[in-house]
């Protein structure tokens, strides 16, 4: 079954279609990041002008990567939710109105089943087996590492669509500190990957930053970033206060020390998190997805857990994409819930 997956939750104007769940025929992704970045963050409003403009040619690519007419495409799915309402409202309006015309079902899909889902793609090899890290059966239950710049959630996932939340960040997603800091310490944006990369120069144990103290009242899983973003921006000041310039700081490596040291003290708040779920459910195979894991620290540090079976996806399946919508769809209608329009 061949399915069009549509993603149009935030700034990335995204088709791919998946054959079976798994193999990608194709997969396009137009960023608008240029467009947002002189403004630090996404601008709702030029992201869904700009998707209204670019998703017919984002299509047509998809198809046309995948050696198809718009006639062969048996379903069309598309993220409904959560995202920016104007922009998830273009994709959403484009696949129905695509399934519509055709008589194919059409099928709305949460954003962060689908980012769960990512792990479970492949490209499809030319004879016909699959090379996604799940191939064959995948180990229901494991638990569910989500990380992207809108939010951050441990869960326990029984089925591709049974997920049950353990824990969220009750402040601001890790993408998002990972954004701000590198945005204070003058780093392009969406910061996380340049991050990721200035933190292999740092000394890792250079700054020591606080540890959100929530269990209290929370659930064990649950997660904050915004107190150590704040520590870490404020630690700018602390340079200034000391009348050496920002300049004069990244010259001595301080900034990178920061950098390095705020990324260890990020990924030691998730995978506490995620570490409590563990011994809580006794579920060992974690699955991970969303932008930020893409992160090559966290996934180094996840790796010493020789008790934990982690699967990632690769790197260009962590951001956002039509795949995961595509191949998430298909078990839906698999499963016989492909919603009427
Ligand atoms: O999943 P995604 O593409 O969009 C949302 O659904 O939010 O995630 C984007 C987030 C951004 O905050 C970006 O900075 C972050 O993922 N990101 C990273 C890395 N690559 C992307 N964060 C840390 N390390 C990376 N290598
Ligand atoms: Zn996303």
């Amino acid at each position: 079954m061949l399915v069009l997956g549509i993603e149009t939750s935030c700034d990335e104007c995204a088709a791919a279609v998946v054959e079976d769940g798994t193999a990608i025929r194709s997969n396009v992704v137009a960023t608008q990041i240029p467009f947002h970045a002189r403004w630090g963050g996404v601008v709702p409003e030029i992201a869904s002008r700009t998707h209204t403009e670019w998703i017919d040619a984002t299509v047509r690519e998809a198809l046309d990567g995948a050696g198809l007419a718009a006639g062969d495409v048996d379903a069309v799915a598309a993220t409904a939710e959560p995202g920016l309402l104007g922009s998830l409202l273009v994709g959403l309006t484009f696949g129905k109105a695509f399934a519509w015309t055709r008589g194919i079902p059409f099928v709305p899909v949460n954003h962060l089943h689908a980012h769960l889902y990512a792990a479970r793609l492949g490209t499809g090899r030319s004879d016909g087996s699959k090379d996604s890290p799940f191939a064959g059966s995948p180990p229901y239950p494991y638990l569910g590492l989500l990380v992207s710049g809108g939010h951050s959630m441990v869960c326990r996932v029984d089925d591709f669509d049974q997920i049950t939340t353990l824990g969220t960040t009750l402040d601001d997603a890790a993408g998002e500190a990972f954004d701000k800091v590198g945005k204070h310490y003058g780093l392009p944006y969406p910061a996380g990957k340049y991050v990721d990369e200035m933190a292999k120069a740092g000394n890792e144990d250079a700054f020591r930053f606080p540890m959100p103290n929530l269990h209290k009242n929370g659930r064990p899983s649950d997660m904050s970033f915004s107190g150590l973003k704040n520590a870490v921006i404020n630690q700018r000041e602390t340079f200034r206060q000391r009348t050496r310039s920002a300049k004069e700081a990244e010259n001595a490596g301080e900034t990178a020390d920061v950098i390095a040291s705020f990324q260890k003290a990020a990924v030691k708040i998730l995978l506490r998190a995620l570490f409590r779920a563990v011994d809580d459910t006794g579920i060992t195979t974690v699955v991970a997805g969303g932008g930020v894991a893409a992160n090559s620290y966290l996934r180094a540090r996840l790796a010493e857990r020789a008790d934990i079976h982690a699967v990632f996806p690769p790197p260009e399946l962590c951001g956002d994409n039509g795949a995961m919508v595509a191949g998430f769809a298909y078990h839906k209608l698999r499963g016989g819930s492909g919603a009427a329009l």
